[in-house]
């Protein structure tokens, strides 16, 4: 089998950290969400990976994934460009699948119990396609899919006002090459993409049998500021510790619970550290850093209080207020001042970009 990582889009609901990279770059725990992806595919066997490239700077993607080989697999990269839909950016993948089962894997989705069960005898399968499920409380963002009484697929609907069901599409689907076939028979839906759960219903119509699976462990669509974060969550809840030997824990710090901390960070006197947290390289920390919080390379937290929050690196924060559940972008600085005149706050914020006082 094959896998299809679609790594496209404008990430629109992401901005301000979509303007300066693609999305599936955004950092999990320190590392780049889309890797989750590559990693979920080799686990389950699957080397030979297609990703499917937009127009939002993708030579970020190849440089942060290269050939794959550091991670192993093996990356051809595809262009889409612009966004017309995942069944349009599946239909890029053709000559690359060139006739294979394949997992397309949609790069900004993140599942804890990885892909190897669901993967799992569906080659040798009758099946055209199999759809990973989860019931959600709300399903009007997500494609919906209604089953009968047998548990099988009979209906799907993507993003619908009024759901049938409350099981979500998860964005993890395994296809058999005839879902290029169904794909060519679909027109624009009324938001003008083509549809994967509309080429899935051609399938479904031509009596061809979609198998589905339920999932029970958490999955996350970082798609949103507030997902990012709980997928942090998520994985931090995973991570042992890890600290460098070449990190320097200087007298008088508290390290609490599960923590990682990379090469060339100090961590000064004075700080407590209440894990799960990660801290990447050539960090310098002094204050509070709490649960759930993410610290990218080459960042200083000075006499600050942080906790729930992802920092991508490359940032100063020195805030005489405690900084909670924040998603800041590479280069940041948010400082205190109570030194200078006039008193007040002052900002330098891109387009799209959210301060709570
Ligand atoms: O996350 C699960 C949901 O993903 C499913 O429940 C929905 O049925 C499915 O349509 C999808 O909905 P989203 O609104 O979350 O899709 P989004 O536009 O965010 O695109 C998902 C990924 O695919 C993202 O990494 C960007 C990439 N993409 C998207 C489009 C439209 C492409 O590479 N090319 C595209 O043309």
């Amino acid at each position: 089998m094959k896998g299809v990582i679609l790594a496209g889009g404008h990430g629109t609901r992401l901005r301000p950290l979509t303007h300066t990279g693609p999305k599936q770059l955004i950092p999990i725990a320190n590392k780049p969400v889309i890797l989750y992806a590559i990693e979920d595919l080799r686990d389950a066997g699957i080397t030979d990976i297609g990703i499917i490239l937009g127009t939002n700077m993708p030579e970020k993607i190849k440089n942060a994934l290269g050939d794959g080989s550091e991670f192993g697999v093996n990356i051809t990269y595809i262009m889409q460009g612009e966004p017309k839909g995942l069944a349009h950016a599946a239909a890029t993948a053709k000559d690359f699948v060139d006739g294979d089962s394949f997992v397309m894997y949609l790069g900004d989705n993140i599942l804890k119990s990885g892909i190897e069960e669901f993967v799992d005898g569906f080659d040798e399968s009758e099946f055209a396609s199999r759809l990973l499920l989860q019931e959600v409380e709300d399903p009007r963002q997500f494609g919906v899919a209604e089953l009968n009484n047998e548990g099988k697929i009979i209906n799907l609907v993507e993003k619908p006002e009024h759901p049938k069901s409350n099981l979500a599409l998860v964005g993890i689907y395994l296809f058999k090459n005839n879902i290029f076939d169904a794909i060519d028979k679909i027109k624009p839906s009324w938001r003008n993409e083509l549809e994967i759960t509309d080429a899935i219903q051609q399938l479904i119509d031509e009596k061809q049998s979609v198998d589905s699976f339920v999932v029970e462990g958490w999955w996350k669509d970082t798609g949103k500021p507030e997902d990012v974060l709980d997928a942090n969550q998520l994985i931090l809840e995973t991570i042992d510790d890890d600290i460098s030997d070449e990190a320097i824990i200087e007298d008088d710090v508290k390290l609490k619970g599960r923590i990682q901390i990379g090469k060339n960070t100090t961590i000064k006197s004075g700080t407590v550290i209440k894990g799960p947290v990660v801290i990447g390289e050539n960090c310098q920390i002094k204050g509070y850093v709490g649960p759930y919080t993410s610290i990218g390379d080459n960042t200083e937290i000075i006499e600050t209080e942080i906790d729930s929050s992802i920092i991508i690196g490359n940032s100063t924060i020195h805030s005489d207020k405690r900084i909670t559940e924040s998603l800041l972008g590479e280069n940041s600085k948010i400082i205190t001042d109570n030194e200078s005149y006039p008193k007040g706050r002052s900002f330098v914020i891109g387009e799209n970009s959210i301060v709570k006082l």
